[in-house]
């Protein structure tokens, strides 16, 4: 029996998103501090059979936590014992930054979908270095070889212009990369204005460039460097974002970030403009997020550099059909908000099923 959905109702939906999140994430931060943390990590520990070779590592599962949950870091052991496979955390900026003004995230039941406009709310690249060090030495203590994966998703201060942005995600670089797995730069978010545009090839080439050189160099070893980009972009955008990996021999692609559209919801469309700007997530992102990744597969080459494919994830089924259009990872968000702790133990139990 689903115990969640009734809590939901009776708990989370009738609060503050926002509240509600921190609320809910906090449970299971001190899910983790008490005896209750290594027994649940050892119910929801993905089956052997999940294992995934990818970025030079051993993923538990190919199923993981997309960034913007755990944007400071300050979950990373709790998250991976609700049985993710990696967790991405951040975005995190070069400086400490508060985000837009609240109320600033917004739930669509109906569509199973948010928007939100949180803007890189977050502690700075400097505060989550060291919590994301000790995460990791916690998991490689707990686990062994084969921990759960952490990446680390950056983007740029808001108060930086546009023209200094490669300066800013070096700060982040420096600080982050020798503590990450594998390091996401963040062009795709629609809440920092003009972040988007660095996604131009034109920008985007000496972007990734510097962060790749700064973060080897830094950590003193490689550093799996991703890009992540937006559903909105062309197909022709796509394929340029594909050639561009092969050319400068980037690990992988993340595909998608939220959506600035609002095609295809059964919402009222008096409440969807009532939540104002910001980026689209869950179930109506399905459809494009599945395009994106098999434009993306068809320019990369099946033999390619590694996808991770994210954007209306909820299910098994739906982590069984990425990875068979060619994403080597998959990730979920807002289903998370909405199915609750147990989704990623879940996601784990199901798929072993469906790819044994
Ligand atoms: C996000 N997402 C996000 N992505 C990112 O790269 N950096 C971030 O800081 C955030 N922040 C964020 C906040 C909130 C409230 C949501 C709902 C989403 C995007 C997220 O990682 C993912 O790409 C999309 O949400 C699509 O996946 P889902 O939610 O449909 O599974």
């Amino acid at each position: 029996m689903r115990v969640y959905p009734a809590f939901f109702r009776a708990v989370f939906s009738g609060m503050d998103p926002e509240k509600a999140h921190r609320i809910g994430f906090d449970m299971i931060k001190l899910s983790a501090a008490t005896p209750a943390g290594p027994l649940l990590r050892r119910l929801m520990r993905p089956s052997p059979d999940l294992r995934v070779r990818a970025l030079g590592m051993d993923f538990p599962s190919p199923f993981g936590l997309a960034a913007g949950f755990d944007k400071e870091g300050s979950g990373i052991v709790a998250l991976t014992n609700m049985g993710f496979g990696h967790v991405e955390v951040g975005t995190v900026t070069g400086r400490a930054q508060p985000g837009n003004p609240k109320p600033r995230l917004f739930r669509l039941v109906e569509d199973r979908a948010v928007i939100n406009r949180m803007g890189f709310n977050n502690d700075g690249a400097a505060t989550v270095a060291p919590r994301v060090a000790a995460a990791r030495t916690r998991l490689e203590r707990t686990y062994g070889r084969n921990r759960p994966v952490i990446g680390i998703n950056i983007g740029k201060t808001k108060a930086v212009d546009l023209a200094d942005a490669v300066d800013d995600y070096l700060i982040s670089t420096r600080e982050l990369a020798p503590h990450a797995d594998y390091l996401v730069v963040n062009v795709s978010s629609p809440n920092t204005p003009g972040l988007r545009l660095l996604q131009n090839i034109e920008s985007l080439r000496p972007l990734l460039s510097a962060v790749r050189a700064a973060a080897d160099e830094s950590a003193g070893r490689h550093v799996p460097l991703l890009v992540k980009i937006a559903p909105d972009l062309t197909d022709d955008d796509v394929d340029d974002v594909a050639r561009l990996a092969l050319d400068l021999g980037l690990d992988g692609v993340i595909a998608t970030n939220t959506t600035i559209t609002r095609e295809g919801l059964v919402t009222d469309p008096q409440q969807v403009m009532a939540c104002g700007v910001g980026g689209l997530s869950g179930a109506p992102l399905r459809r494009r997020s599945l395009e994106v990744l098999k434009r993306l597969r068809a320019g990369l080459g099946e033999d390619g550099p590694v996808i991770i494919s994210v954007g209306g994830v909820e299910s098994a089924r739906d982590v069984q059909e990425r990875l068979a259009a060619g994403a080597t990872l998959v990730q979920g968000y807002t289903a998370f908000l909405y199915q609750g702790p147990f989704w990623a133990a879940r996601i784990n139990r199901r798929l072993a099923r469906l790819l044994a």
